[in-house]
């Protein structure tokens, strides 16, 4: 079989397709075809998160102009929002938001994904990406203090010298501070990951995950909301 290339083409070709939609299609499908998608209220029911609370604390007449009150609604809009801006602008040309069980992947970014952290509709379109320009953001949310994000959205090289992601000075007002698009996408990455019980990254009282994982800075998980996914 393996002397004619006919045979190369099925093994190749056709099975090694197959395998792969068996084990990359069906099985995760057979696993969670049950679940319910999500929707962004259901998410933003499992809690609110600090971070959003914090935009309401730093930018008070900003946020009541662009959300109003701390609720879940408020919460639910400003991710629906931020998911928008996040596929509007083309992030995932550079960012992808998929652990992959290779590479060590898990050690420099957290738990690999999993099927069912996608079903609700903040992946939906799937933001999985191609490529990896910049680093990948499924598990971004609490590495960084909204203010990292604040002047990383001004001006990335002003945090990470050597950037080349551009700036997004349109995420801002007048008067520099964030806007209600700034505020949704700085949300929506925080956002990212936050649905992990043992999340270890979080910024805040010292290392709560394993400790083979990265110095990050973070915070403990009692402070995050419930699982979302
Ligand atoms: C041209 C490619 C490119 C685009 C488009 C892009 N980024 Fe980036 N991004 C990068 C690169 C490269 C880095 C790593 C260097 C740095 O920190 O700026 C990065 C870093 C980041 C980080 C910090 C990750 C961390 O914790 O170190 C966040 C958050 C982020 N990007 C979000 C976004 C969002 C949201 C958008 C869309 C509004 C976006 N990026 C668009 C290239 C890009």
């Amino acid at each position: 079989m393996f002397e004619s290339k006919a045979g190369v083409f099925l093994i190749a070709g056709i099975g090694f397709f197959a395998l792969s939609f068996l084990v990359m299609g069906l099985l995760p499908w057979t696993i969670y075809y049950n679940e319910p998608e999500l929707t962004v209220e259901q998410i933003a029911a499992k809690g609110i998160l600090p971070d959003f609370v914090d935009l309401a604390e730093r930018f008070p007449d900003q946020f009541k102009d662009h959300f109003g009150e701390v609720s879940e609604k408020s919460f639910a809009e400003a991710l629906a929002l931020g998911h928008q801006v996040y596929v509007a602008e083309a992030c995932w040309h550079c960012h992808s938001q998929f652990i992959r069980p290779v590479s060590n992947e898990d050690l420099r970014w957290g738990p690999v994904s999993h099927a069912l952290e996608y079903q609700n509709r903040l992946q939906r379109p799937v933001l999985f990406g191609t490529r990896r320009v910049g680093p990948d953001l499924s598990r971004e949310g609490g590495v960084r203090s909204n203010d990292w994000h604040i002047a990383h959205f001004w001006d990335p090289t002003s945090v990470t010298p050597s950037s080349v992601m551009p700036a997004y000075k349109w995420f801002f007002d007048a008067d520099g501070y964030p806007n209600k698009r700034g505020m949704a996408v700085i949300t929506y990455v925080q956002w990212l990951g936050s649905w992990l019980k043992e999340y270890p990254y979080y910024h805040g009282d010292g290392p709560s995950g394993p400790t083979t994982q990265p110095a990050f800075p973070t915070r403990t998980p009692a402070s995050r909301p419930a699982a979302a996914g």
